[in-house]
Protein backbone atom coordinates (compact mmCIF):
# COMPACT_ATOMS: atom_id res chain seq x y z
CA UNK A 1 0.00 0.00 0.00
CA UNK A 2 1.73 3.55 -0.86
CA UNK A 3 0.03 6.93 -0.23
CA UNK A 4 -0.17 9.98 -2.47
CA UNK A 5 -0.86 13.54 -1.32
CA UNK A 6 -2.42 15.94 -3.68
CA UNK A 7 -2.25 19.65 -2.83
CA UNK A 8 -5.77 21.79 -3.54
CA UNK A 9 -3.76 23.48 -6.41
CA UNK A 10 -2.70 20.43 -7.84
CA UNK A 11 -6.30 19.19 -8.47
CA UNK A 12 -8.80 22.10 -8.70
CA UNK A 13 -9.65 24.34 -11.19
CA UNK A 14 -12.27 26.59 -11.99
CA UNK A 15 -13.92 25.02 -14.86
CA UNK A 16 -14.00 28.08 -17.45
CA UNK A 17 -10.76 29.66 -16.57
CA UNK A 18 -8.94 31.13 -18.65
CA UNK A 19 -11.45 31.54 -21.01
CA UNK A 20 -12.99 34.82 -22.38
CA UNK A 21 -16.62 35.03 -22.84
CA UNK A 22 -18.49 37.63 -25.57
CA UNK A 23 -22.27 37.92 -24.16
CA UNK A 24 -24.35 39.60 -26.40
CA UNK A 25 -27.60 40.82 -25.10
CA UNK A 26 -30.75 42.27 -27.18
CA UNK A 27 -33.78 43.76 -26.42
CA UNK A 28 -35.98 41.09 -24.38
CA UNK A 29 -37.43 41.11 -20.75
CA UNK A 30 -35.48 38.77 -19.92
CA UNK A 31 -32.46 41.01 -20.24
CA UNK A 32 -32.47 41.35 -16.56
CA UNK A 33 -31.69 37.78 -16.22
CA UNK A 34 -28.51 38.09 -18.49
CA UNK A 35 -26.68 39.94 -15.24
CA UNK A 36 -26.68 36.53 -13.37
CA UNK A 37 -25.31 34.89 -16.22
CA UNK A 38 -22.44 37.05 -16.38
CA UNK A 39 -22.05 36.49 -12.81
CA UNK A 40 -22.18 32.77 -12.89
CA UNK A 41 -19.81 32.78 -15.63
CA UNK A 42 -17.72 34.30 -13.79
CA UNK A 43 -17.90 32.67 -10.81
CA UNK A 44 -16.93 29.67 -13.20
CA UNK A 45 -13.49 31.29 -13.73
CA UNK A 46 -14.46 32.73 -17.15
CA UNK A 47 -13.82 36.72 -17.76
CA UNK A 48 -16.74 38.14 -19.43
CA UNK A 49 -17.42 41.19 -21.70
CA UNK A 50 -21.12 42.16 -22.55
CA UNK A 51 -22.12 44.04 -25.73
CA UNK A 52 -25.76 44.73 -26.21
CA UNK A 53 -28.13 46.23 -28.97
CA UNK A 54 -29.33 49.46 -28.84
CA UNK A 55 -33.14 48.01 -27.83
CA UNK A 56 -31.53 45.81 -24.92
CA UNK A 57 -30.41 49.54 -23.63
CA UNK A 58 -34.52 49.71 -23.05
CA UNK A 59 -34.34 47.41 -20.45
CA UNK A 60 -31.90 47.31 -18.63
CA UNK A 61 -28.95 49.52 -18.22
CA UNK A 62 -24.79 49.02 -19.36
CA UNK A 63 -23.84 49.88 -16.25
CA UNK A 64 -24.96 47.10 -14.15
CA UNK A 65 -22.69 44.96 -16.66
CA UNK A 66 -20.29 47.04 -15.78
CA UNK A 67 -20.68 46.64 -12.57
CA UNK A 68 -20.80 42.74 -12.41
CA UNK A 69 -17.95 42.55 -15.14
CA UNK A 70 -15.70 45.94 -14.70
CA UNK A 71 -15.43 45.86 -18.23
CA UNK A 72 -17.33 48.89 -20.40
CA UNK A 73 -20.44 47.94 -22.43
CA UNK A 74 -19.49 49.02 -26.17
CA UNK A 75 -23.41 49.18 -27.95
CA UNK A 76 -22.66 52.15 -30.10
CA UNK A 77 -20.11 50.74 -33.15
CA UNK A 78 -18.87 53.93 -34.35
CA UNK A 79 -17.60 54.93 -30.80
CA UNK A 80 -14.30 52.93 -31.55
CA UNK A 81 -13.72 52.05 -35.45
CA UNK A 82 -12.13 48.42 -34.53
CA UNK A 83 -14.19 47.07 -31.78
CA UNK A 84 -16.66 44.77 -33.77
CA UNK A 85 -13.21 43.30 -34.95
CA UNK A 86 -11.14 43.22 -31.47
CA UNK A 87 -13.93 41.89 -29.34
CA UNK A 88 -14.59 38.96 -31.69
CA UNK A 89 -10.72 38.00 -31.65
CA UNK A 90 -10.33 38.36 -27.96
CA UNK A 91 -13.66 36.05 -26.88
CA UNK A 92 -13.59 32.16 -26.90
CA UNK A 93 -17.18 31.76 -27.22
CA UNK A 94 -19.88 33.84 -28.18
CA UNK A 95 -23.37 33.61 -26.22
CA UNK A 96 -25.95 35.75 -26.61
CA UNK A 97 -28.81 35.69 -24.67
CA UNK A 98 -31.33 36.73 -24.37
CA UNK A 99 -31.53 37.06 -28.67
CA UNK A 100 -34.76 38.26 -29.98
CA UNK A 101 -36.53 37.35 -33.06
CA UNK A 102 -35.28 40.61 -34.30
CA UNK A 103 -31.66 39.70 -34.41
CA UNK A 104 -32.07 36.10 -34.94
CA UNK A 105 -33.50 37.18 -38.52
CA UNK A 106 -30.38 39.86 -38.61
CA UNK A 107 -28.23 37.17 -38.26
CA UNK A 108 -29.46 35.01 -40.80
CA UNK A 109 -29.09 37.18 -43.18
CA UNK A 110 -26.04 38.98 -42.94
CA UNK A 111 -27.39 42.29 -41.48
CA UNK A 112 -24.57 44.25 -39.61
CA UNK A 113 -26.20 47.26 -38.73
CA UNK A 114 -25.07 47.56 -35.27
CA UNK A 115 -22.25 46.43 -32.71
CA UNK A 116 -23.47 42.86 -31.74
CA UNK A 117 -24.62 41.66 -35.86
CA UNK A 118 -21.13 42.91 -36.99
CA UNK A 119 -19.60 40.85 -34.45
CA UNK A 120 -21.72 37.84 -35.26
CA UNK A 121 -20.00 38.36 -38.98
CA UNK A 122 -16.57 38.70 -37.61
CA UNK A 123 -16.11 35.80 -34.60
CA UNK A 124 -15.17 32.22 -35.67
CA UNK A 125 -15.58 30.45 -32.56
CA UNK A 126 -18.41 28.92 -30.65
CA UNK A 127 -21.76 30.29 -30.53
CA UNK A 128 -24.80 29.84 -28.47
CA UNK A 129 -28.29 31.58 -28.17
CA UNK A 130 -30.85 31.52 -25.73
CA UNK A 131 -33.92 32.64 -27.62
CA UNK A 132 -36.61 34.73 -25.37
CA UNK A 133 -39.93 36.02 -27.38
CA UNK A 134 -43.48 35.66 -27.61
CA UNK A 135 -44.35 32.04 -29.14
CA UNK A 136 -46.34 33.42 -31.88
CA UNK A 137 -43.26 35.13 -32.75
CA UNK A 138 -40.87 32.23 -32.03
CA UNK A 139 -43.14 29.62 -34.51
CA UNK A 140 -43.60 32.05 -37.64
CA UNK A 141 -42.15 30.32 -40.71
CA UNK A 142 -39.60 33.20 -40.92
CA UNK A 143 -38.24 32.88 -37.62
CA UNK A 144 -38.14 28.77 -37.46
CA UNK A 145 -36.20 28.99 -40.89
CA UNK A 146 -33.51 31.55 -39.81
CA UNK A 147 -32.92 29.27 -36.52
CA UNK A 148 -32.80 25.95 -38.76
CA UNK A 149 -30.34 28.65 -40.76
CA UNK A 150 -28.21 29.28 -38.01
CA UNK A 151 -27.87 25.28 -36.79
CA UNK A 152 -26.54 24.34 -39.74
CA UNK A 153 -24.00 27.28 -39.73
CA UNK A 154 -23.26 25.53 -36.37
CA UNK A 155 -24.56 27.57 -33.84
CA UNK A 156 -26.15 25.95 -30.45
CA UNK A 157 -29.56 27.13 -29.41
CA UNK A 158 -30.85 26.43 -25.91
CA UNK A 159 -34.45 26.85 -25.76
CA UNK A 160 -36.52 28.34 -25.62
CA UNK A 161 -38.40 26.50 -22.56
CA UNK A 162 -42.44 26.38 -22.33
CA UNK A 163 -43.56 28.64 -19.60
CA UNK A 164 -45.32 32.24 -18.83
CA UNK A 165 -44.17 34.57 -21.07
CA UNK A 166 -43.80 38.66 -19.96
CA UNK A 167 -46.84 39.38 -22.10
CA UNK A 168 -48.90 37.06 -19.59
CA UNK A 169 -49.45 34.08 -22.19
CA UNK A 170 -48.32 30.82 -21.98
CA UNK A 171 -46.02 28.82 -24.58
CA UNK A 172 -42.56 28.25 -25.92
CA UNK A 173 -40.93 31.18 -26.16
CA UNK A 174 -39.54 31.78 -22.27
CA UNK A 175 -35.68 31.88 -22.16
CA UNK A 176 -34.00 28.98 -20.37
CA UNK A 177 -33.52 28.92 -16.97
CA UNK A 178 -29.99 31.18 -16.43
CA UNK A 179 -28.32 27.50 -14.85
CA UNK A 180 -29.11 25.59 -18.14
CA UNK A 181 -27.64 28.79 -20.12
CA UNK A 182 -24.35 28.38 -17.91
CA UNK A 183 -24.25 24.77 -18.11
CA UNK A 184 -24.03 24.62 -21.67
CA UNK A 185 -21.19 27.53 -22.16
CA UNK A 186 -19.40 24.84 -19.75
CA UNK A 187 -20.03 22.06 -21.76
CA UNK A 188 -19.07 24.06 -25.13
CA UNK A 189 -15.85 24.91 -23.41
CA UNK A 190 -15.10 21.24 -21.84
CA UNK A 191 -13.03 19.29 -24.02
CA UNK A 192 -14.72 16.09 -25.24
CA UNK A 193 -12.38 13.84 -23.80
CA UNK A 194 -14.80 11.32 -23.60
CA UNK A 195 -16.85 11.47 -26.92
CA UNK A 196 -17.35 7.73 -27.83
CA UNK A 197 -17.34 6.19 -24.12
CA UNK A 198 -21.02 5.42 -22.61
CA UNK A 199 -20.85 5.97 -18.31
CA UNK A 200 -23.30 4.09 -16.76
CA UNK A 201 -23.86 5.78 -13.12
CA UNK A 202 -26.01 4.42 -10.82
CA UNK A 203 -26.91 7.18 -7.72
CA UNK A 204 -29.07 7.95 -4.56
CA UNK A 205 -30.63 5.31 -1.82
CA UNK A 206 -33.18 2.88 -2.72
CA UNK A 207 -36.43 2.21 -1.10
CA UNK A 208 -37.29 -0.63 0.13
CA UNK A 209 -40.99 -0.44 1.15
CA UNK A 210 -42.67 -2.12 4.28
CA UNK A 211 -46.19 -1.23 3.58
CA UNK A 212 -47.48 1.75 1.89
CA UNK A 213 -46.00 4.41 4.13
CA UNK A 214 -42.99 3.26 5.96
CA UNK A 215 -39.52 2.13 4.11
CA UNK A 216 -36.12 0.96 4.73
CA UNK A 217 -33.24 3.55 3.02
CA UNK A 218 -29.70 4.24 3.24
CA UNK A 219 -29.15 7.97 4.03
CA UNK A 220 -27.64 9.79 0.03
CA UNK A 221 -28.62 13.00 -1.42
CA UNK A 222 -27.78 11.23 -4.36
CA UNK A 223 -25.69 14.60 -5.57
CA UNK A 224 -22.14 12.53 -5.97
CA UNK A 225 -23.13 10.38 -8.56
CA UNK A 226 -25.38 13.28 -10.38
CA UNK A 227 -22.00 15.39 -10.48
CA UNK A 228 -20.46 12.00 -12.21
CA UNK A 229 -23.08 12.35 -14.51
CA UNK A 230 -22.75 15.95 -14.94
CA UNK A 231 -18.90 16.03 -15.45
CA UNK A 232 -19.44 12.78 -18.24
CA UNK A 233 -21.64 15.21 -20.21
CA UNK A 234 -19.41 18.23 -20.05
CA UNK A 235 -16.20 15.57 -21.68
CA UNK A 236 -18.72 14.84 -24.52
CA UNK A 237 -19.95 11.18 -23.34
CA UNK A 238 -22.60 8.96 -23.28
CA UNK A 239 -24.69 8.91 -19.95
CA UNK A 240 -26.94 6.63 -18.15
CA UNK A 241 -28.04 7.73 -14.79
CA UNK A 242 -30.06 5.15 -12.90
CA UNK A 243 -31.14 7.01 -9.94
CA UNK A 244 -33.16 5.88 -6.61
CA UNK A 245 -35.15 8.50 -4.96
CA UNK A 246 -33.99 12.33 -4.84
CA UNK A 247 -34.38 15.58 -5.01
CA UNK A 248 -32.10 16.19 -7.73
CA UNK A 249 -32.90 17.27 -10.95
CA UNK A 250 -31.24 15.01 -13.87
CA UNK A 251 -28.60 16.45 -15.99
CA UNK A 252 -30.20 17.00 -19.17
CA UNK A 253 -28.98 15.00 -21.89
CA UNK A 254 -28.53 12.11 -19.63
CA UNK A 255 -31.11 9.06 -20.20
CA UNK A 256 -32.72 8.83 -17.12
CA UNK A 257 -33.84 6.09 -15.41
CA UNK A 258 -35.62 6.57 -11.83
CA UNK A 259 -36.29 3.32 -9.74
CA UNK A 260 -37.08 2.59 -6.33
CA UNK A 261 -36.41 -0.25 -4.91
CA UNK A 262 -32.58 -2.57 -5.36
CA UNK A 263 -34.46 -4.56 -7.43
CA UNK A 264 -35.62 -2.27 -10.06
CA UNK A 265 -31.93 -0.69 -9.87
CA UNK A 266 -30.25 -4.04 -10.52
CA UNK A 267 -32.76 -4.68 -13.79
CA UNK A 268 -32.01 -1.29 -15.13
CA UNK A 269 -28.13 -1.84 -14.42
CA UNK A 270 -27.79 -5.51 -16.25
CA UNK A 271 -30.40 -3.30 -19.20
CA UNK A 272 -28.06 -0.58 -19.88
CA UNK A 273 -24.57 -2.72 -19.48
CA UNK A 274 -23.83 -4.00 -22.34
CA UNK A 275 -23.05 -1.14 -24.11
CA UNK A 276 -21.72 0.51 -21.09
CA UNK A 277 -17.92 1.13 -21.48
CA UNK A 278 -17.18 2.89 -17.94
CA UNK A 279 -19.30 1.99 -14.73
CA UNK A 280 -19.43 4.35 -11.49
CA UNK A 281 -21.81 2.94 -8.78
CA UNK A 282 -22.56 5.61 -6.49
CA UNK A 283 -25.76 4.45 -5.35
CA UNK A 284 -26.11 3.47 -1.42
CA UNK A 285 -27.95 0.49 -2.22
CA UNK A 286 -29.90 -1.36 0.65
CA UNK A 287 -28.48 -4.04 2.09
CA UNK A 288 -31.99 -5.83 2.93
CA UNK A 289 -35.37 -5.57 1.50
CA UNK A 290 -38.71 -6.59 3.65
CA UNK A 291 -39.71 -10.16 2.83
CA UNK A 292 -42.98 -9.29 2.55
CA UNK A 293 -44.47 -5.59 1.59
CA UNK A 294 -47.82 -5.42 2.76
CA UNK A 295 -50.85 -3.91 0.34
CA UNK A 296 -52.08 -1.82 3.88
CA UNK A 297 -50.68 0.21 6.24
CA UNK A 298 -49.49 -1.96 9.16
CA UNK A 299 -50.47 -1.76 12.56
CA UNK A 300 -47.29 -0.90 14.87
CA UNK A 301 -47.57 -3.68 16.59
CA UNK A 302 -46.49 -6.14 14.10
CA UNK A 303 -43.42 -3.96 13.12
CA UNK A 304 -41.36 -5.22 15.99
CA UNK A 305 -39.57 -7.79 14.14
CA UNK A 306 -40.02 -7.49 9.76
CA UNK A 307 -38.01 -10.15 8.15
CA UNK A 308 -35.70 -9.13 5.51
CA UNK A 309 -34.02 -10.66 2.75
CA UNK A 310 -30.32 -9.65 1.47
CA UNK A 311 -30.35 -7.85 -1.65
CA UNK A 312 -28.02 -8.63 -4.74
CA UNK A 313 -24.80 -6.74 -5.18
CA UNK A 314 -25.39 -5.20 -7.92
CA UNK A 315 -21.54 -3.87 -8.32
CA UNK A 316 -20.13 -7.23 -7.63
CA UNK A 317 -22.29 -9.17 -10.31
CA UNK A 318 -21.14 -6.14 -12.50
CA UNK A 319 -17.67 -7.28 -11.47
CA UNK A 320 -17.71 -10.99 -11.79
CA UNK A 321 -18.55 -9.88 -15.76
CA UNK A 322 -16.59 -7.05 -15.98
CA UNK A 323 -14.50 -7.71 -19.53
CA UNK A 324 -13.01 -4.12 -21.00
CA UNK A 325 -15.51 -1.67 -18.92
CA UNK A 326 -13.84 0.37 -16.19
CA UNK A 327 -15.59 -0.47 -12.69
CA UNK A 328 -15.65 2.66 -9.93
CA UNK A 329 -17.67 1.37 -6.79
CA UNK A 330 -17.38 3.40 -3.61
CA UNK A 331 -17.32 2.97 -0.05
CA UNK A 332 -19.05 5.50 2.82
CA UNK A 333 -17.42 4.41 5.60
CA UNK A 334 -16.92 6.23 8.87
CA UNK A 335 -13.70 6.94 10.61
CA UNK A 336 -10.43 5.79 9.19
CA UNK A 337 -11.73 2.52 7.32
CA UNK A 338 -9.39 2.20 4.54
CA UNK A 339 -8.68 -1.77 5.10
CA UNK A 340 -12.81 -2.01 4.80
CA UNK A 341 -12.54 0.00 1.52
CA UNK A 342 -9.26 -1.77 -0.09
CA UNK A 343 -11.10 -5.14 1.05
CA UNK A 344 -14.02 -4.24 -0.90
CA UNK A 345 -12.05 -2.80 -3.59
CA UNK A 346 -10.53 -6.09 -4.13
CA UNK A 347 -13.84 -8.39 -3.23
CA UNK A 348 -15.84 -6.62 -6.08
CA UNK A 349 -13.08 -6.54 -8.30
CA UNK A 350 -13.20 -2.82 -8.82
CA UNK A 351 -10.54 -0.64 -10.89
CA UNK A 352 -10.47 1.92 -8.33
CA UNK A 353 -13.04 2.66 -5.09
CA UNK A 354 -13.58 5.81 -3.87
CA UNK A 355 -13.39 6.09 -0.49
CA UNK A 356 -15.04 8.99 2.20
CA UNK A 357 -15.31 9.53 5.45
CA UNK A 358 -18.86 10.55 6.06
CA UNK A 359 -18.25 11.34 9.68
CA UNK A 360 -15.68 14.31 8.24
CA UNK A 361 -17.09 17.93 8.01
CA UNK A 362 -17.81 18.79 4.67
CA UNK A 363 -17.71 15.09 3.60
CA UNK A 364 -21.43 13.82 4.55
CA UNK A 365 -24.46 13.91 3.00
CA UNK A 366 -26.67 16.53 1.08
CA UNK A 367 -23.35 18.84 1.54
CA UNK A 368 -21.44 19.94 -2.12
CA UNK A 369 -18.27 18.91 -1.50
CA UNK A 370 -16.39 16.12 -0.62
CA UNK A 371 -13.09 14.71 1.20
CA UNK A 372 -11.91 11.19 -0.69
CA UNK A 373 -9.40 8.72 -1.20
CA UNK A 374 -8.80 6.82 -4.65
CA UNK A 375 -7.91 3.40 -4.61
CA UNK A 376 -6.36 1.58 -7.25
CA UNK A 377 -5.88 -1.73 -8.15
CA UNK A 378 -2.41 -2.11 -6.87
CA UNK A 379 -3.83 -0.64 -3.96
CA UNK A 380 -2.18 2.95 -4.41
CA UNK A 381 -4.17 5.28 -2.21
CA UNK A 382 -4.03 9.05 -3.46
CA UNK A 383 -5.97 11.42 -0.51
CA UNK A 384 -7.53 14.35 -1.94
CA UNK A 385 -8.49 17.40 -0.61
CA UNK A 386 -11.98 18.88 0.26
CA UNK A 387 -13.64 20.17 -2.99
CA UNK A 388 -16.31 20.72 -4.57
CA UNK A 389 -18.66 17.09 -5.85
CA UNK A 390 -18.21 18.30 -9.47
CA UNK A 391 -14.16 18.45 -8.92
CA UNK A 392 -14.07 15.54 -7.53
CA UNK A 393 -16.48 13.62 -10.53
CA UNK A 394 -13.50 15.15 -12.77
CA UNK A 395 -11.10 13.57 -10.66
CA UNK A 396 -12.46 10.08 -10.92
CA UNK A 397 -13.12 10.46 -14.72
CA UNK A 398 -9.72 11.81 -15.37
CA UNK A 399 -8.36 8.25 -13.20
CA UNK A 400 -10.83 6.73 -15.36
CA UNK A 401 -9.28 8.27 -18.42
CA UNK A 402 -6.02 7.41 -17.41
CA UNK A 403 -6.33 3.52 -17.13
CA UNK A 404 -7.57 3.85 -20.89
CA UNK A 405 -5.00 5.02 -21.62
N1 LIG B 1 -23.31 -1.77 -4.02
C1 LIG B 1 -24.10 -2.34 -4.98
N2 LIG B 1 -25.12 -3.17 -4.62
C2 LIG B 1 -25.37 -3.44 -3.33
C3 LIG B 1 -24.57 -2.85 -2.33
C4 LIG B 1 -23.54 -2.01 -2.71
O1 LIG B 1 -23.88 -2.08 -6.17
N3 LIG B 1 -26.38 -4.25 -3.02
C5 LIG B 1 -22.18 -0.90 -4.42
C6 LIG B 1 -22.33 0.54 -4.02
O2 LIG B 1 -22.97 1.30 -5.02
C7 LIG B 1 -20.87 0.97 -3.84
C8 LIG B 1 -20.18 -0.30 -3.37
O3 LIG B 1 -21.04 -1.36 -3.72
O4 LIG B 1 -20.27 1.35 -5.06
C9 LIG B 1 -19.92 -0.35 -1.89
O5 LIG B 1 -21.11 -0.17 -1.18
P1 LIG B 1 -21.19 -0.42 0.39
O6 LIG B 1 -22.58 -0.32 0.85
O7 LIG B 1 -20.15 0.42 1.05
O8 LIG B 1 -20.66 -1.90 0.41
P2 LIG B 1 -21.19 -3.19 1.02
O9 LIG B 1 -20.49 -4.28 0.27
O10 LIG B 1 -22.68 -3.24 1.07
O11 LIG B 1 -20.54 -3.17 2.45
P3 LIG B 1 -21.11 -2.72 3.90
O12 LIG B 1 -21.03 -3.94 4.71
O13 LIG B 1 -20.13 -1.66 4.32
O14 LIG B 1 -22.51 -2.19 3.70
Amino acid sequence: MSLQLRTFSETVDLVLKPCNILLGVTGSIAAYKSVDIARRLQEEGAAVSVVMTDAATRFITPYIFEAVTGKPVPVDMFKDPFSHINLALDAGLFLIAPVTANTINKFASGIADNLLTNLWLTFKGKVIMAPAMNTRMYQSPIVLENIQKLRDAGVHFVGPETGSLACGEEGLGRMSEVSDIVESVVRAMTPDDMKGEHVLITAGPTAEPIDPIRYITNRSSGKMGYAVAEAALRRGAKVTLVSGPTSLQPPSGAEFIKVRRAEEMERAVMESLPSATIVVMAAAVSDFSPVNTALKKMDKSELSEIKLRQNNDIIRQVGADKGTRILVGFAAETGNSMDRAIRKRREKNLDLVVMNDVTTEGAGFEVDTNIVSVIDAEDRITEYPIMKKIEVADIILDRVSALKG
